[in-house]
């Protein structure tokens, strides 16, 4: 069965309401007759206007984070509710930049994780092994570990609703990118531990992406992959030619 590819974009912090709306307009046109899955997933204080502009077109809004909890005392987090209010479709969820600076761990991103499906918005789980652990030859049980717990609990048609990204982190916003046959073999190494936590007719049907240094160049030898179904774009989504090259990268 054929897998639709997604082509995220995760603005990251960047962007005021003022930036976003020019790059949202002049996205539009750009990738309008795109087969593929576009998203941008934006900071919070865009997704209002992000969704108003996307509405009635092919380009879906996600944010990049969501609160495990459903409201109450958590100081700077924004819920599940405040977010499909808005009208939010997709969440990141566990992106190393989460992990590296704002202590998030497997079980903080299970967390969100279960509270994003139990809303109804699609998670981008990511993972991803750092240089270190890579020349440590620990990528595999690094990413082995992120998977089964941070995936830990839930079922398999909630499964198929979530998105994987893998994403090294020393190939992040460094202009390195895993070469095609080093993210095949960790995204074909993901989908086998997929396999092994429900099965594989399942696993064959989860969309996983790969991110870090993804652009216009590179996409085409990324996309040829088997395993491969797409891209978490960091640097090359805040240039709306930048990115709309990315997302028709099969025209
Ligand atoms: P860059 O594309 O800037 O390397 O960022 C990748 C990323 O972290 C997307 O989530």
């Amino acid at each position: 069965m054929a897998r639709k590819p997604i082509i995220a974009g995760n603005w990251k912090m960047n962007m005021t309401r003022a930036q976003a709306i020019e790059l949202v307009e002049e996205l539009k046109p750009l990738v309008a007759d795109t087969k593929n899955e576009v998203v941008i997933c934006v900071p919070y204080t865009d997704i209002d206007v992000a969704v108003q502009l996307c509405a009635g077109t092919n380009i879906k809004v996600g944010a990049q984070n969501v609160a495990w909890a459903k409201k109450g005392a958590f100081t700077a987090e924004i819920s599940a509710d405040m977010l499909k209010e808005l009208g939010t479709e997709y969440v990141i969820i566990g992106h190393s930049e989460r992990r590296q600076y704002f202590g998030e761990t497997d079980a903080s991103v299970n967390a969100r994780l279960k509270t994003a499906l139990a809303n109804d918005l699609k998670p981008i789980v990511c993972v991803g092994e750092t240089l270190d652990q890579r020349e440590k030859n620990r990528t595999k049980s690094v990413i082995r570990k992120q998977v089964i717990n941070g995936l830990a609990g839930i079922s398999a048609e909630e499964m198929l609703k979530t998105i994987i990204a893998y994403e090294p982190v020393w190939a992040i916003g460094t202009g390195k990118t895993a070469t095609s046959e080093q993210a095949e073999e960790t995204i074909k190494f993901i989908r086998g531990v997929v396999a092994k936590m429900f099965d594989r007719k399942l696993a064959n049907k989860v969309r996983i992406q790969y991110g870090g240094s993804m652009n216009p160049k590179n996409v085409k030898e990324l996309m040829a992959m088997r395993n491969i179904d797409g891209g978490l774009i960091g640097g090359a989504s805040l240039k709306a030619n930048d990115f709309s090259l990315v997302v028709n990268f099969d025209k």
